[in-house]
């Protein structure tokens, strides 16, 4: 059942402005031991349909990277475009003319590209900065200008038609790992992209159904690949149109969560573990080895018909009541090949993160944004154990929203939870966003600073933090 939510439409509406500029609007005070850069994506719709913007699906929009640069207590932003080969088409146009996963095509044009928005992750790795959204390859941009570069086939070793927009960066090893899918055989890829960028593993791995795989959790030995009850419909298919999978995506109550696990190797086999329920996981927060199992959080959809439905309404103002995820944590013996999965929380919850110096390893908080029901989530900030108890939990009001927490370290070697957390902020009443900065131990405390943008940007689900010592240490890009 669909409701109206307020604010809703305005949240995500695009601005398409790119911007350069100092933060001067700025409550509390700027920590002087935050410095570096906070990326983050949002999908930001230069060419608008005839149908305005709530005629497009929540995924749509061209890909905008925002840079937040933090230096000696002083903000400055930089906004710029992923401009891939189709977004410069349909800029040279200046016509909508490559449909998306909401809208067809305004005008009928030849020879069009593939759309590619890469408009849901931004991540740093091996001194290039990857703008990513799942149906297509990784996009790249200069970390310091915001240039845009190009697409990137893994050296030429890319076996899909796509890659995820979740890649897990071991902390120890400096690896990234990555998956990809695509709609018609074989439907998963994994691959593994050395420190300084070569890839070192590419191959596609089997897997029960050709569904949605958002990302997949690391260990330090292995890879955890959910598999949830969601397929792609094949009688749908378009293999011209790179969104076709996205499109005949179909909920599958009849089937349950499973998931592989697999050295992280080439070549090794894939164990399988299955759930007794038909839930979805779209993002995990954690996952570690300890005597002989490995543990796991993740916000798990829990109605897979609601989950879909959602999907196709929120951009549009309204939301389905049915759906919403919860934090669950998954136990997997590796002796007996079985997987517990216990419910943690009873809070809607989605957009996990951890310190991210702890990815892979043992680690004991995380943080993720919360919800109502019917409201959607992005409404307020827990942070919790991973044993499943709410240690603090910060609420916003009902014309306040605000996005993912990622966790910032106030230096390099200080403990799990001694840090910051920064989380985008929209103000509907007013119509602007920010960035709140709290405290990690007090996140249910005052801010330590609340900044203001100047230009409003659309609401980002994603991004990244990176330490100005890493940016200072690039040879070129
Ligand atoms: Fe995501």
């Amino acid at each position: 059942m669909q409701i109206p939510v307020p604010n809703l439409l305005s949240i995500m509406r695009p601005n398409p402005v790119e911007s350069d500029y100092k933060i001067t609007t700025i409550e509390g005070n700027l920590p002087r031991d935050l410095n570096g850069v906070l990326y983050r994506n949002a999908p930001n719709q230069r060419v608008l349909p005839d149908g305005g913007p709530g005629a497009l699906h929540l995924f749509d929009g061209d890909g905008y990277i925002s840079a937040i640069t933090f230096l000696d207590g002083v903000a400055h932003v930089r906004s710029r475009y992923a401009a891939t080969p189709s977004f410069l088409f349909e800029k040279n146009e200046n016509a909508f003319c490559l449909g998306t996963l909401g809208a067809e095509a305004d005008v009928t044009v030849k020879n069009v590209p593939p759309n590619y928005q890469a408009n849901t992750n931004v991540v740093f790795h091996a001194g290039r900065l990857w703008a990513m959204q799942e149906t297509m390859p990784p996009f790249f941009m200069d970390p310091r200008t915001l240039e845009s570069k190009g697409m990137w086939d893994y050296n030429g070793q890319m076996l899909g038609s796509a890659s995820s927009a979740h890649p897990k960066i071991d902390p120890l090893t400096g690896q990234m790992i990555q998956c990809g899918y695509q709609p018609q055989a074989p439907n998963f890829q994994l691959y593994v992209i050395e420190g300084d960028g070569e890839v070192s593993l590419a191959e596609n791995v089997p897997v029960p159904w050709a569904s949605k795989f958002h990302e997949v959790a690391i260990t330090e030995n292995f890879v955890v690949i959910p598999v949830g009850a969601v397929d792609i419909d094949s009688g749908q298919l378009n293999e011209r149109d790179p969104l076709a999978g996205l499109k005949a995506l179909r909920a599958r109550p009849d089937l349950n969560l499973q998931f592989g696990i697999k050295a992280r190797i080439a070549g090794s086999t894939v164990r399988w573990f299955e759930t007794p329920s038909s839930h979805y996981i779209f993002h995990t927060g954690n996952a570690f080895e300890k005597n002989g199992k490995i543990y796991m959080d993740a916000c798990t959809f829990v109605d897979m018909e609601g989950m879909i439905e959602n999907l196709k309404c929120l951009r549009s103002g309204y939301a389905d009541i049915r759906s919403g995820s919860f934090l669950y944590r998954y136990e997997f013996d590796l002796d007996k090949g079985t997987c517990i999965a216990t419910q943690l929380s009873d809070l809607l919850a989605e957009l996990p993160r951890i310190d991210d110096r702890r990815l892979g390893y043992e680690s004991n908080f995380g943080y993720a944004s919360v919800g109502k029901p019917g409201a959607g989530t992005f409404r307020g900030l827990i942070k919790y154990t991973m044993q499943g108890e709410i240690l603090a939990e910060q609420s916003y009001v009902d014309d306040q929203f605000i996005s993912e927490p990622v966790f910032v370290p106030r230096s390099q070697d200080a403990a799990e939870d001694d840090g910051y957390i920064l989380a985008l902020r929209y103000d509907a009443q007013a119509d602007r966003s920010g960035l709140d900065i709290l405290d990690a131990r007090e996140i249910d405390g005052e801010p330590v600073a609340r900044l203001w943008f100047d230009e409003r940007t659309p609401f980002s689900v994603h991004g990244s933090w990176v330490d100005a010592p890493q940016l200072e240490n690039l040879g070129g890009c």
